[in-house]
């Protein structure tokens, strides 16, 4: 392991050197060759989801009115990173913070998946970075599952646009979702899953926990470690 790859991995384990490097937002790169014009045959019949390119897919979930969600959200938080790109995070939902900014992981927890992101030899800006909601539950829920049964196809739409090589589920609605299962996040981390019998899929704690329960980090870096591991297969 290299010094520089050696002190992000101390980084995430030690705690204390969290120290915020830029201002956490993620330059979009431009998916403009998968854009399609929202041009439906029939003006009154949208595109589904399952068609659109990326410009028409954030359009969508801009406008989205599926779930009760849209009645407390500020904004909706559609995701960030490189498009295409061979990693995708997938987390919950948005908090506060995320809903206040339009992004993604951007408060505390989203700091700490930096680091995570930056221990595994990865840079935040190559990743992409998605929820399973796109809206944030009021004082920070759980999503529902009729939320999650909504906002499914955006998520699906994001991951084959994507096209990630491995996904990474941050936490048990993420895992759960993602997989199609209740089964407990203890049974689902450790192993190598698969979406649509093609991407690997690693599960790990949700960032958010680990700021409650910082021994676990080292679990999570096992995890992380599977997930390399599983890339570089
Ligand atoms: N937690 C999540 O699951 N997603 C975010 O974007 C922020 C916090």
């Amino acid at each position: 392991m290299s010094a520089g790859k050696e002190v992000e991995v101390l980084d995430f384990l030690g705690i204390p050197l969290w120290e915020h490097r830029g201002d956490g937002r993620v330059p979009e790169t431009s998916g403009r060759s998968q854009d399609r014009a929202e041009t439906p045959l029939d003006p009154g019949v949208p595109p589904p989801v399952t068609e659109l390119g990326w410009e028409d897919l954030a359009r969508r979930v801009a406008g989205c009115e599926l779930c009760g969600l849209c009645r407390t959200r500020q904004q909706t938080v559609f995701g960030a990173g490189s498009r295409p790109a061979d990693w995708m995070f997938i987390g919950e939902a948005p908090g506060a913070d995320e809903d206040r900014e339009g992004q993604p992981f951007v408060g505390r927890a989203g700091q700490l998946l930096t680091s995570m992101i930056e221990a595994m030899g990865l840079e935040r800006p190559k990743v992409y970075i998605a929820n399973v909601l796109k809206c944030r539950p009021p004082k920070n829920r759980d999503p529902e599952p009729g939320e999650i049964a909504s906002c499914r196809p955006f998520l699906e739409r994001q991951v084959e646009l994507v096209a990630p090589r491995i996904l990474v589920a941050l936490g048990r609605i993420a895992a759960q979702s993602l997989l199609g299962t209740e089964q407990p996040i203890s049974r689902l981390r450790g192993t190598v899953h698969t979406l649509g019998g093609k991407i690997p899929v690693i599960v790990t704690y949700h960032p958010a926990y680990l700021l409650r329960n910082p021994v676990a980090k080292r679990e999570v870096w096992r995890d992380l470690c599977l997930a390399l591991d599983q890339a570089g297969s």
